[in-house]
């Protein structure tokens, strides 16, 4: 993919701050990759408005820095072993000095923020990680229940469809569009469904490949999209022994799948980017617009 060189460059060309053990533990996450999806949606868009793509390349690096920060968050809230492939980073410095270098990793994105973009952009992106961080809050505070599906939108939109909404923003931003409420839109459509997706492997992906444990999200008692769809078809009181813990999780993750959750997750997500692809209809036509396609068809097929 055209970008990722300058991309991944930029990452590690920011990350410098003066204590080893932040920087150890900041190059620990960023080198051991991800698919820089946030990044390349932010210059892409730019480019697709009609202005110089690399212009949004330290700005997608800033939204790269909030999403990285917010893993490292993630990790310590969800007590999860493994991340892109390796051991958490909370696992290996423990969880003071990863809520921390995730502190440092949001700052700086602010930082580049201030130097390479505009106060529009700074509002967006201040927005989306207030949003994440009432997201991550709700699903907590939601934990061992059985939650609506307009909780459950809520839950996501917020943990992560509004950072994909910023890159799409700040991208149009960056590239003059007058527009870019709609491409925030665009972005927070494709957000939602890459959540929606990320919740259906966490059912029935292959751990090897995602680089994650999946099964943990019904272990660790919440309640997505794959169970929702199917609730109407189970025992409310045994999913909720299930949710909190009363008896075996693993069958009703079978019972999920076999059901066809998994199935009408993926369908949902395609709904959602639909919806992206017909915003995205007035707008351009041009090689950016073609590669931002093509991420949107990975985003539903991805395995990974
Ligand atoms: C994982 O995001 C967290 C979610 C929002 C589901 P990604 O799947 O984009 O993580 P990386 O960056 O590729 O590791
Ligand atoms: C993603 O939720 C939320 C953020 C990273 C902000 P998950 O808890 O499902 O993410 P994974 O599955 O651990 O990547
Ligand atoms: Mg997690
Ligand atoms: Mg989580
Ligand atoms: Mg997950």
């Amino acid at each position: 993919m055209k970008f990722l060189d300058t991309i991944e460059e930029r990452l590690l060309k920011e990350l410098n701050p003066k204590v080893k053990l932040v920087l150890k533990t900041g190059k620990y996450i960023v080198e051991s990759g991800g698919k820089r999806l946030r990044p390349l949606f932010t210059v892409l868009t730019c480019g697709m408005c009609g202005q110089e793509p690399e212009r949004a390349v330290p700005l997608g690096v800033g939204l790269e820095y909030i999403h990285v920060a917010s893993l490292l968050h993630d990790d310590v809230v969800d007590g999860a072993e493994r991340r892109r492939g390796k051991k958490s980073a909370n696992l290996v410095f423990g969880n003071g000095v990863a809520v921390l270098t995730g502190d440092y990793m949001y700052a700086k994105a602010l930082h580049l923020f201030s130097t390479y973009g505009n106060v529009e952009m700074i509002k967006l992106v201040s927005q989306a990680v207030m949003d994440m961080a009432e997201g991550q809050v709700l699903e907590i505070s939601k934990v061992g229940d059985i939650i609506s599906e307009e909780e459950y939108f809520q839950i996501i939109d917020g943990k992560t469809a509004v950072l994909f909404g910023a890159c799409f923003g700040v991208g149009a931003l960056a590239g003059s569009c007058k527009n870019w409420e709609k491409l925030y839109e665009v972005g927070l459509r494709i957000g939602r469904a890459f959540q929606l997706i990320d919740d259906a492997l966490d059912y029935e992906g292959n751990p090897e490949t995602l680089g994650k444990p999946v099964g943990n999200d019904l272990k660790e008692g919440k309640c997505t999209y794959p169970l929702i769809s199917v609730l109407e078809l189970l025992d409310k009181e045994e999913v909720k022994k299930a949710l909190r813990g009363l008896s075996d999780y693993e069958t009703l993750r079978q019972k999920v799948i076999e059901l066809g959750g998994v199935e009408k997750t993926k369908e949902r997500a395609k709904k959602e980017l639909k919806m992206a692809k017909e915003i995205l209809k007035g707008f351009p036509e041009n090689e950016y617009k073609k590669d931002i396609l093509g991420l949107i068809d990975f985003v539903i097929n991805r395995n990974i």
